[in-house]
């Protein structure tokens, strides 16, 4: 699977096609998409109509990050609307378990998202009920932020946390993730990334897309020692 998750949050929704071809061209599987209502961040996004059109016309698989303080109601319209991954946070203390269920049940990845100043130990509960968890390494509700350096230990406490318990669950990190950090972030567990303002800031994204893969080789043939 290509570790590379874009988010559409940053792009110029005016030539949003350009911008997919590009991903198609470069390899890319998964588009995140970030859901924001304005109410547990103070950003409004888009909604579960955007899904269906990047799915038919590109055959992209469709990954959605709900930044919503009712993910129990929001859930089903992506359900519905045919997104295959769909993480809420866990910062929403109720119901947790019935809406990792309820995803589950529809046939799709559920994650469980946290905040950057919540303590991981909160997601321990659910680490062998779900797939994936994202990270984020910046406070959620807009994209070009600076990537939070403290992201690093998180990722290395989580990833012994999960070797123990579900060592099947996936890390995606978001927020702040560029070729600077995408190797390090490698190495020390993070399995996806989401990257938005990186890629649109690039003047060729297919390029980008290659460089951030080499990163993760580099990091890999370092740990098997060849040069
Ligand atoms: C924040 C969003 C962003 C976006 C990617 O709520 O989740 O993290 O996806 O952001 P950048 O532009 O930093 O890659
Ligand atoms: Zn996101």
């Amino acid at each position: 699977m290509n570790p590379v998750f874009p988010s559409i949050l940053s792009t110029d929704f005016y030539d949003l096609k350009d911008k997919l071809s590009s991903f198609k061209r470069g390899g890319i599987e998964f588009i995140h998409l970030d859901i924001m209502d304005g109410h547990f961040v103070d950003n409004l996004s888009f909604g579960p109509s955007i899904v269906q059109p990047i799915r038919k016309e590109f055959n992209f698989k469709i990954d959605s990050h709900l930044m919503v303080s009712n993910p129990e109601k929001i859930i089903p319209y992506f359900i519905n609307a045919g997104s295959d991954w769909i993480s809420f946070h866990i910062e929403i203390k109720e119901g947790t378990e019935k809406n990792i269920t309820m995803i589950k049940e529809a046939g799709k990845k559920v994650g469980l998202a946290i905040n950057p100043d919540t303590n991981i130990s909160e997601l321990f509960p659910y680490i062998t009920k779900i797939d994936y968890i994202l990270l984020m390494s910046v406070f959620p509700g807009y994209g070009g932020q600076k990537f939070i350096t403290g992201s690093n230990e998180r990722v290395v406490s989580l990833k012994e946390k999960i070797r123990s318990l579900n060592p099947d669950c996936l890390i995606q990190i978001d927020g702040g993730i560029n070729t600077t950090n995408t190797g390090t972030l490698h190495m020390k567990g993070v399995d996806l990334f989401v990257m938005g303002t990186s890629l649109y800031n690039s003047d060729n994204i297919e390029e980008e897309i290659l460089k951030i893969l080499k990163t993760m080789e580099g990091e890999k043939n370092e740990k098997a020692g060849i040069n």
